[in-house]
């Protein structure tokens, strides 16, 4: 089902107390999602986690390491019931403006090659592929290969 947005998307930092929610909507949301712990993690190491919220709701949320000036996105989900309203695209927007406004001069992302929606957002929005990584990913048996996109913001 999907969800109605009737109010402005609005941003807030990501606490430990949201990550239940949010460790629900990764577990529908990807294939191989983050843990509940991974999310700890990346607070505890000072990580810049956001949720993005419509109608009081987390609809959405991000985890960008920022080091020197270099930003590295680690995750940008946005709910099931949500998506496809603009909000993946509006998130972007607001991790470069984050990157911009913490000194950042490029930002650097993991894709999988079967991730088509995502890779159509990025491309949209000027990320580049610049590498190939090879076997990135545990998938099983095998391992899937990550695209690398970088986007510059001179
Ligand atoms: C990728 C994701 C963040 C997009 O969020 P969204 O809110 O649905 O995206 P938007 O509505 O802002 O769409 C922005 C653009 O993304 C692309 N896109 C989004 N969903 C798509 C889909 N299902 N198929 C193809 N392109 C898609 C389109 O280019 C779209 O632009 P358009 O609407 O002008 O065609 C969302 O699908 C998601 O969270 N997926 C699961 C988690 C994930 O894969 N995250 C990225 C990991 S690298």
């Amino acid at each position: 089902m999907s969800a109605q947005i009737d109010t402005l998307p609005r941003y807030r930092r990501m606490t430990a107390a949201d990550l239940d929610v949010i460790a629900a909507i990764e577990q529908a949301a990807y294939p191989h999602p983050w843990t509940r712990g991974n999310f700890s993690d990346s607070l505890e190491a000072g990580y810049h986690g956001w949720v993005l919220e419509c109608g009081g709701e987390i609809a959405g949320y991000t985890m960008v390491m920022i080091a020197a000036d270099e930003a590295h996105l680690l995750n940008l989900t946005v709910g099931a019931p949500w998506q496809r309203r603009g909000l993946g695209r509006n998130l972007l927007a607001f991790v470069v403006k984050l990157a911009r406004d913490y000194g950042a001069r490029t930002i650097l992302l993991e894709v999988r090659p079967s991730n088509s929606a995502a890779r159509a957002l990025y491309a949209s929005a000027g990320f580049s592929e610049i590498a190939l990584r090879r076997g990135y990913y545990p998938d099983g048996a095998v391992r899937e290969d990550a695209i690398l996109l970088e986007r510059s913001l001179a």
